[in-house]
């Protein structure tokens, strides 16, 4: 599977680039940034800091978008620390970010393959595919498929009573992507909140003999601070690895195809994933998403696949 990772490091979303790297069913074309948990230069950063862990320095990374298309910017320092990364201290990055804007990338590696060839995983808002759908839009037809990190059900919000945090972040990106006719996934909150990093979890990555095991322990256990005292859980929730594991081992997964809008509109319940999962609409069904996790199982699956790296 060639992908391209869309993303705002954030530890959760550098586990993600890290799990792909660790998996030889998948093809690390690129790694685009944009702002989010934090700006933009330092998500740039992170992504850089994470691939120096594992000397990926043949992936490129593209900076994107700096700001929402059309609200202000907000931030997730409250969950990730100021730099986005808090809970260990990474040397400075190897590199400056690959000359080029993120939704050129996207643009030209999707362009320059066959049609339906290239998956698309955002763990971040989604301003850069939006901005680069408009400006291709062959790409609806070009893109085989979108899996997002993004929106709720059941969950409902996270940074705000009816918002999950990326969409939150730019709901008329997300809005113009659930419209695009792509094929997407949605691994939402009521997914990612039953993925505890339980002490126990904290503890096997800790013990891992290589580098990468105790940098997770050390970034799960700083985000999971702020998040396991919100939820009253043994360990927060686990976000954005669930894409890349999903396209793994989607058998560890169950969801259904249902529609997804979002509100753009309302002050009180923007962002909100509006999901039709009882069908009372006679809309589209644009988005397969998902509700339940093999959770255990998904953990054994990715200690094993970390301790390769
Ligand atoms: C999402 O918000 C970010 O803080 C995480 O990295 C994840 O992508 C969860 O709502
Ligand atoms: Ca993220």
């Amino acid at each position: 599977m060639k992908i391209i990772i869309d993303t705002d490091p954030g530890q959760d979303d550098a586990m993600t680039i890290l799990l792909a790297l660790a998996s030889p069913e998948i093809e690390l074309l690129g790694v685009t940034t944009v702002a989010g948990n934090v700006p933009v230069a330092q998500t740039t950063e992170n992504a850089i800091k994470a691939l120096d862990l594992v000397g990926r320095s043949d992936i490129p990374v593209h900076a994107g978008a700096e700001r929402p298309l059309l609200r202000p910017p907000v931030n997730a320092t409250h969950v990730h620390g100021q730099t986005g990364f808090e809970g260990v201290d990474l040397p400075p990055p190897s590199r400056p970010a690959t000359p080029g804007h993120a939704v050129d990338f996207i643009i030209d590696t999707v362009m320059a393959h066959p049609a339906g060839e290239i998956t698309i995983c955002t763990i971040g808002p989604m301003t850069n595919l939006a901005l680069a759908l408009a400006r291709e839009p062959a790409l609806r037809t070009r893109i085989g498929r979108i899996v997002a990190m993004a929106g709720a059900f059941s969950e409902v919000g996270n940074i705000t009573p009816a918002a999950e945090f990326n969409v939150y972040v730019d709901p008329h990106a997300a809005q113009m992507v659930l419209a695009s006719d792509i094929p997407i996934v949605m691994l939402p909150l009521d997914v990612t909140h039953q993925m505890h990093t339980s002490a126990a979890r904290l503890a096997r990555f800790r013990a891992m003999p290589n580098r990468v095991g105790p940098v997770i322990a050390d970034w799960l256990t700083f985000e999971k601070k702020f998040e396991a005292t919100k939820y009253g859980t043994d360990g927060g929730p686990l976000h954005d690895p669930n894409t890349v594991l999903w396209l793994l081992r989607p058998d560890l997964y169950r969801g259904r195809g249902v529609n997804v809008r979002i509100e753009t509109d309302s002050p009180l319940t923007i962002g909100m994933t509006v999901t039709d999962w009882w069908q009372i609409t006679d809309l589209p069904r644009n988005v397969l998403f998902i509700r339940e996790a093999e959770v255990e199982a998904l953990y054994d699956f990715m200690f094993e696949r970390f301790s390769r790296l």
